[in-house]
Order: structure tokens, then C-alpha cells, then sequence
């Protein structure tokens, strides 16, 4: 299952941040099933994994901005899933062969649709309440990620996929 209307929180830019996980995703699925090697299947996982990154940084950003009181609980989620990625490009890198990716796949897709519909979707009321400011804050680009200037990695991605 990909991004459909039934998982849009109101707001562009965490929509368009979605509809992209889910698009890294099929990129990965397709360079799986192509069984392409492992430095193109590495360099997926990089991206979605950077990615999934930039996204959360927006989003507890507009959270932030909204005065949302589950925050915390909201940004231990994301953490925990930053560190799963993570291990998983680390472990990958070491030995691809030690990665089911089937598998990671899977938890991914599964982890995504849940969040966005268990959690994000609690926001929907919050950003509607606060819409000006959500579409401001939202949109604004991140200065910097992991080194990485965000607009260049938006535009690197966009042009990937
Ligand atoms: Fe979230
Ligand atoms: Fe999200």
C-alpha cells in the first residue's frame, strides 16, 4: 500500500514528505526485486534513511510551533525509528548479506502506514487549528541536515525518483 487521500493530515508539505517515503520506498522494493547490488541498494537505504530524517525534523518543527502537548511522545517514536534506519544502513554496510531486506521492507511500509495513520492523524485537528502558521513553518526549508543542505537533498531526491 502506498500514500492515498485517506492518509493526508491537511497540511502539503508533510503530505508531499509522505507521498515521498512511500515513493524511496518503491525504489527500494524495485532495486530489491531487481536484485541490483548492494552499493545501489546501500545508497537507497542512505536516502530513505536521510529522508525519513528531514521528514521528522519538519514535522516535530510544526508540532513544536503548534504548542502540540504530545510532542515527546510523538518525537520518541520518531527517535526510535531514526535509530532503527540507521542500524539498519550500518549493519547493511558492514555485510548486506546480514540484512533481510524483504523484511526490513516490509517492517517499513508497515511501520509508515501505521504511524501516519495512529499518529500523525492526531495532528489533523491541531494543524487545522493552527493552519497559518503550520503552512508557513511547514514549508520553510530545514538549514541543515547531517551536513547536508536540505534544499539540495530535496532537489537530489526529486530528481531520483
Ligand atoms: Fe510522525
Ligand atoms: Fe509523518
Amino acid at each position: 500500500m502506498g500514500w492515498s487521500q485517506a492518509l493526508s493530515v491537511g497540511v502539503e508539505s508533510i503530505d508531499a514528505d509522505h507521498r515521498l517515503l512511500f515513493a524511496l520506498m518503491e525504489q527500494l522494493d524495485g532495486a530489491i526485486e531487481g536484485n541490483e547490488e548492494a552499493s545501489v541498494v546501500g545508497s537507497v537505504l542512505l536516502s530513505l534513511a536521510a529522508y525519513t530524517d528531514y521528514h521528522f525534523a519538519r514535522e516535530e518543527r510544526v508540532m513544536a510551533a503548534c504548542g502540540y502537548p504530545g510532542l515527546a511522545s510523538h518525537k520518541e517514536l520518531h527517535d526510535g525509528l531514526r535509530a532503527g534506519v540507521m542500524a539498519a544502513c550500518g549493519r547493511f554496510e558492514s555485510d548486506p548479506d546480514a540484512v533481510d531486506l524483504g523484511e526490513l521492507q516490509a517492517f517499513l511500509r508497515d511501520w509508515l502506514t501505521r504511524h501516519i495513520l495512529d499518529e500523525d492523524m492526531k495532528l489533523k485537528p491541531v494543524f487545522r487549528a493552527n493552519a497559518p502558521r503550520v503552512a508557513a513553518i511547514g514549508e520553510a526549508p530545514l538549514v541543515d541536515l547531517d551536513g547536508i543542505e536540505a534544499d539540495a537533498l530535496n532537489e537530489e531526491l526529486e530528481w531520483r525518483i
